[in-house]
């Protein structure tokens, strides 16, 4: 059977949250079927976009790959690495970033929100994310692509960037499709829910962490921006409230016009506290694996090996292929 490719990756600029979970790493043990292969990375290459210190950074890529585990990836039906240890990842950027235009890179959201947001390191890297994000997925010939809301935009550069190279280079690249679930595709931040919950914002409030204790998840929930209406319903004027219910909804599986009569007559208070029990209920078993998983890093290690050795595999035949379509390699 010719299975189809899923990639997808997670940085590790933060402790990941229940926007990554939700948005994708859920999502991510689910794609595990019989009929295809995923590979999963955690994408360091991307995280030194933003200044990281060193040390920090490794910990926290070691830490993410563990909860990776605990979330659900099999190493039986998976490659999960590290981007760094696959040295095609940067190669393959470097042959697509020369058929990328800087136009179309301008046009990226997440570009213009980071560059306001780390004023004083607008690096070259921050730019041309998109561009080793397209080799990340164009690499393993990948048809899906789990994300969440916010890297569609990616993800449709990346088509074009392959799309390009098929037309002139010839067929290359498998066109790749983003997945991005209905509910839970944008969680929005605690504390200003016009914003994405996200896990390098330095207001710790804003976020609930994957890792986060019962009390302090029960806290953070407390603590949401909601508004002075006190009707619980969803109402896109009223984000905080309504950020709440679709949390609610991602967790207990119910449909928001469930949810809303579920609270009927009820405060604010009320929500808070359910929703806060769902969130728990689902995260304490990953938790409770993770701390499992962390302690042995042997099996860790050999995990991301094997992993790496996998994706490196594949990875290769595509640079081979490009290089061999781009003139760069020697005729065999
Ligand atoms: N708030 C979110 N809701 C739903 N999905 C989300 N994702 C991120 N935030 C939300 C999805 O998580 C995956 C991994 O994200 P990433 O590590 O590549 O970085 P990001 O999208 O830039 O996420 P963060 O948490 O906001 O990281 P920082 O703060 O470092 O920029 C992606 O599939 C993403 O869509």
């Amino acid at each position: 059977m010719d299975k189809k490719i899923v990639l997808s990756g997670i940085q590790p600029s933060g402790v990941l949250t229940l926007g990554n979970y939700a948005g994708a790493l859920r999502n991510w043990s689910r794609l595990q079927r019989e009929d295809r292969y995923c590979y999963y990375c955690v994408a360091n290459l991307h995280a030194i976009t933003v200044r990281q210190e060193s040390e920090a950074l490794l910990k926290r890529t070691f830490d993410a790959a563990a909860l990776l585990l605990a979330c659900g990836v099999d190493p039986k039906r998976s490659s999960l690495f590290i981007q760094s240890h696959v040295s095609e990842h940067a190669e393959l950027a470097w042959a697509l970033d020369c058929n990328t235009y800087m136009g179309e890179l301008n046009r990226m959201t997440q570009y213009k929100d980071k560059s306001a947001r780390h004023a004083d390191n607008i690096n070259a890297g921050l730019f041309t994310y998109p561009v080793l994000m397209a080799a990340d997925i164009l690499l393993y010939q990948a048809s899906y692509v789990p994300v969440g809301k916010d890297q569609k935009q990616h993800v449709e550069i990346a088509r074009d960037i392959a799309d390009r190279f098929n037309k002139n280079y010839g067929e290359t690249f498998v066109m790749p499709e983003p997945l991005i679930p209905q509910v839970g595709g944008k969680v929005m931040s605690l504390q200003d829910p016009t914003k994405k919950m996200s896990k390098s914002d330095p207001n710790p409030n804003a976020f609930v962490a994957i890792m986060d204790e019962p009390d302090v998840i029960v806290k953070k929930f407390k603590r949401a921006v909601t508004d002075s209406v006190g009707v619980i319903a969803y109402d896109e004027e009223r984000p905080g409230v309504s950020n709440l219910l679709s949390i609610y909804c991602i967790f207990t599986g119910m449909t928001m016009d469930e949810a809303v009569a579920s609270f009927e007559g009820q405060g604010y208070g009320k929500l808070k506290a359910a929703v806060a029990d769902a969130v728990i209920n689902e995260l304490m078993p990953i938790q409770a694996e993770y701390s499992r998983i962390i302690k042995d890093e042997a099996y860790l290690r050999s995990v991301l090996r094997e992993g790496a050795d996998a994706a490196r595999a594949a990875a290769r035949r595509t640079v081979r292929d490009v290089y061999t379509r781009l003139g760069l390699s020697l005729a065999e």
